[in-house]
């Protein structure tokens, strides 16, 4: 097929255009303890293409969290490349990767994370003032609407469930409308229904384009994604699409069903 030469021209121009949106190569990170080195993360590679939902799996101390902060500008490697969206991000400064931080990443953590003493509107807001965005209280509304917390939208932390925390942590990860979602064990600290909500989500995100790397233990967590990749020592040792997916709305349905026997009730 015959390209016109323009077209070329604006493919080049546009790194983020043509390759993965991130683009890992021979990454390695190694700790100092005392005497003794460390070696969190080995050569890893790895290539992730927007609108991908990833999970990252693999034993305690197997180097997930510290491959999720590199990923998210949290951390710097040690050796190796590591592009986002075509800007090699594993020599940026402080400063520069505070503003990418900003820009290109929403985190989701196990621990929710949020402000203590503010509502959910005024956490969900933080992200735009950093980056200087108007119309603030009107966008972290759409984002909590997006996350079904509309009508909590004055509530502190301590006033809602933990599943709804997690849910303002999600809102305001995606406020900005980051390039990726990083989310480390964001079901780590719930029950299962409110796991499989979180989950619905994911997954409803993840159907309207959002690219998702997601850090689980729970393999049924796991089969939620669309991809594996299981972590061992520091190093990636497999990497599969997920063949029999769950979807969460349908796990959620089948929680809520009568139990056989108990006359409707729950
Ligand atoms: N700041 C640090 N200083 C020294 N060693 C560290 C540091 N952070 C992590 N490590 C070590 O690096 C290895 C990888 O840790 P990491 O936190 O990435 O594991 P993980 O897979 O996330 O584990 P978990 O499932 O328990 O969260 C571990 O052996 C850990 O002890
Ligand atoms: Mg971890």
């Amino acid at each position: 097929m015959e390209v016109a030469e323009e077209d070329q021209v604006d493919a080049h121009a546009d790194a983020s255009a043509t390759g993965p949106l991130l683009r890992l190569r021979g990454i390695t990170k190694i700790y100092q303890m005392g005497e003794q080195e460390l070696l969190a993360l080995d050569c890893v590679d790895l290539d992730i293409e927007s609108g991908e939902f990833v999970a990252v799996t693999g034993a305690s101390g197997s180097g997930k969290s510290t491959l999720m902060n590199i990923v998210g500008c949290l951390d710097v490697p040690d050796a190796g490349s590591y592009q986002l969206d075509g800007v090699e991000v594993a020599t940026l400064d402080e400063y520069e990767l505070a503003a990418i931080r900003n820009r290109k990443i929403g985190f989701v953590f196990q621990g929710f994370n949020l402000l203590a003493r503010t509502t959910a509107l005024e956490n969900v807001e933080v992200p735009l003032i950093y980056g200087r965005r108007s119309n603030r209280t009107e966008l972290a509304q759409q984002a909590l609407q997006r996350v079904g917390l509309g009508d909590r939208l004055e509530h502190r932390p301590s006033e809602l469930s933990g599943g709804q925390q997690q849910r303002v942590a999600i809102a305001r990860a995606i406020v900005t409308e980051p390039s990726i979602i990083l989310a480390d064990e964001p079901t780590g600290n719930l029950a299962s229904l409110q796991s499989e909500e979180i989950m619905q989500i994911f997954q409803q995100l993840n159907d309207d384009g959002a690219t998702i790397l997601m850090v689980t233990h729970e393999q049924d967590i796991a089969r939620h994604c669309k991809r594996q990749v299981a972590m061992r020592d520091g190093r990636i040792i497999e990497d599969q699409p997920i063949t029999e997916r769950l979807r969460a709305s349908e796990m959620i349905a089948r929680m809520r069903e009568p139990l056989p026997g108990s006359a409707g009730r729950r």
